[in-house]
Formats: C-alpha cells, structure tokens, sequence
C-alpha cells in the first residue's frame, strides 16, 4: 500500500509518502524564518505559508520517492490537534487528492502520529510509555497497541517546548527557543541555580501523571530581574540549570508511570525529544532502571508527515476509512 501523507498542523508543512509503513521520502519545509521577527507562531501567517508550499511539496515527496499520483493508493493528513487555518491547508489538499483519484482518505490525530514515530525505523514491542514533547503538547500515554491508548496525563498549563521558547525569548535569544537553548547549555553548570520542579504525579495525583511549566518560566522570569546576563557564562548557566529542571521534571513523572505500570519501555517523541540533555538523561536512567528507551531520529522527533502517513498505514490496515466531509478540529483528544 503507498500511501500519501501531509501534515500540516502548525509551522511546518510535510509531505511523506510510504510503502507498507516504509518512509519513502519525508520532506519537511520549516518556516521559522516567516516567524522569527514575531518571536512566536503567527497562525495567518502560518496558513499563508502551507497554500504556498503544499503543493510543490507533494510534488516534492513524490519525485523523492520516485511515483506519481497515479500510483498513490490512499491519502492521510493530520486531521487535529492544531492551528484550525493550519491544518484545513493540509486536510483539505488530502481529499482533494483522494477525491480526484477516487483513493481512500483518513484524517489523522497529530499525537497518535508523534506516539507512533518511534516504530518508524525501531522495532518497539508494546505496551511501552510514550511521552509526546513538544511545542504545543505534553502529554503521557500508555500504548497498549496499534489504536489503544491510555491517557495518563498533559501539561496542566504551558507544554514543555513553549517553556523552551518563552525562556529563550526572555533571554533574548530567538525563536525557536528550544535549540539555542540546547546549544547554549552545553557550556553552562546545570546545577548553577536551583529552579524549582513542579511534581504532579501520581500518587496524590488522582492516579494522574501530570506536568506544569508555567512556574519555571516565571522563576526564570523572576531570576533574571535580579540577576542581569552580563557574560558568557552567566548565560549558559541560566540556560544549563533551566534546562535540568525542565529534563528532571519530564523523566521523574515519565519513569514514575513506568514503575506504576510496571512497563520495561519508554518511548519520547515529539520536538523537545531533540534535546541532547533529555536524550542523554532518559538513556542513562533506562540503563539504570532496566527500561529500554527509544528516541526517534531528530527528523522524525519534530512536525513531520512521515509518522502521520505510518499511523495511517496502521489504521488503513484495520479497514478505516474517512468521508471527504470530516473536518480538523483544533482540540482533538487522542
Ligand atoms: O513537535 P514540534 O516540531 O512542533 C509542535 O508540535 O509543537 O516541536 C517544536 C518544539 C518547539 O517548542 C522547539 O523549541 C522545541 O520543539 N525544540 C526543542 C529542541 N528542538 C526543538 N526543545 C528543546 N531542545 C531542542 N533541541
Ligand atoms: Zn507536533
């Protein structure tokens, strides 16, 4: 089955295409460059710049993989959670394809797609704890398998990447905030300045693994009023010590929830999942607690379509097929 997959849900368009779950091309059009001076996603802009780069895309996707339309047998795209004007762009171009070839269509959730991307290039076993990390969402699942998931917990207030962001806008460091913050750490003491770390997990939690950011984010607010950012070193520190916080909190409620469900796996997605220290932190703790950790590839850890068109395949598998008449939803549960 090859399959056609775009995604479309926030500030990078995608195009994928696949054989039987195998990615095929996966091209990526990032446009952090149409955002930067707003220091934020502007979501009109962000529309404007799907209709112009989703078609080329395809044709993009395509030529990579060597096929044509004519040899497409369904079409995906993310159908939700995101930007309304975002994810129309994408929805809407996917059935006007399966429209015209008279193809099977489905419309995606953007989560299922990122608790998916491991099994892309790695051979997970279920049931395995995923955490989707990125700029819009942070949230806990157990994965029981293909289209069985148990929601174990989300970011009470900001996801884990906008804490990124807002932290590095801050610091006046640019947007993204995420991997100018990584980079910046490298030569910095996380263990320069305590932030505090906000614990929600279960017990005490009504079974609940939950996450909050919005607090470091004002420590970081609040620290950098008293202490001005006059060298080198004094920023790397900052950029060190909020980042351990944010790693801390992220693995201590990840591995709390592996340990109340007595599962040997976890799985990281999402865009923060790029980030060195996490990666680094998350293996070494999966080595110290026996827990198999598996990270997807960095293309596969930010927006991209190829794990929107592999948690497609799954579900063209099992027979399910969309009318052309669904709609995206900007909340859409998984
Ligand atoms: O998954 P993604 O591409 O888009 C969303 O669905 O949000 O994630 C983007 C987020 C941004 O907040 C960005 O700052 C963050 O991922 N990010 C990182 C790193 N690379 C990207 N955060 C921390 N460290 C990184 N290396
Ligand atoms: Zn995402």
């Amino acid at each position: 089955m090859r399959i056609l997959a775009i995604e479309s849900s926030c500030d990078d368009t995608s195009t994928a295409v696949l054989d039987h779950g195998i990615v095929r091309a996966n091209v990526v059009l990032s446009q952090d460059e149409v955002h930067r001076p707003y220091g934020g996603v502007v979501p009109e802009l962000a529309s404007r710049s799907h209709m112009r780069a989703i078609l080329p895309l395809i044709d993009a996707a395509l030529e990579r993989a060597n096929t044509t339309l004519e040899e497409i047998d369904a079409v995906v795209a993310t159908q939700g959670p995101g930007l309304v004007g975002s994810l129309l762009v994408g929805l809407n171009t996917a059935k006007a394809i399966a429209f015209a070839r008279s193809v099977p269509f489905l419309g995606i959730n953007h989560l299922e797609g990122h608790l998916l991307s491991p099994l892309i290039e790695t051979s997970l076993p279920f049931p395995y704890v995923g955490l989707v990390v990125s700029g819009g969402h942070t949230s806990l699942y157990l994965a029981q398998d293909y289209g069985r998931y148990t929601h174990l917990g989300s970011t009470r207030d900001d996801a884990a990447g906008e804490a990124f962001d807002k932290v590095a806008k801050l610091m006046g460091l640019g947007f993204p905030g995420g991997k100018l913050i990584d980079d910046l750490a490298r030569k910095g003491n996380p263990r320069a300045i305590t932030f505090p770390r906000a614990r929600l997990k279960n017990p005490g939690n009504g079974g609940r693994f939950d996450f909050s950011f919005s607090g470091i984010k004002t420590a970081v607010a609040l620290w950098l009023e008293e202490h001005p950012l006059d060298s080198d070193s004094a920023r790397a520190d900052l950029a060190a010590s909020f980042q351990e916080a944010v790693v801390d909190m992220l693995l201590e409620t990840s591995f709390a929830a592996l340990e109340v469900f007595d599962c040997p796996r976890l799985a990281i997605a999402g865009g923060v999942s790029a980030n060195s220290r996490l990666r680094a932190r998350a293996t070494a703790l999966g080595r110290e607690r026996n827990v198999e950790v598996v990270i997807p590839p960095f293309g596969y850890c930010t927006d991209n379509a190829a794990m929107i068109g592999y948690a497609g395949w799954q579900r063209l598998l099992r027979g399910e097929r969309h009318d052309l008449d669904v709609n995206a939803f900007a909340d859409l549960p998984l």
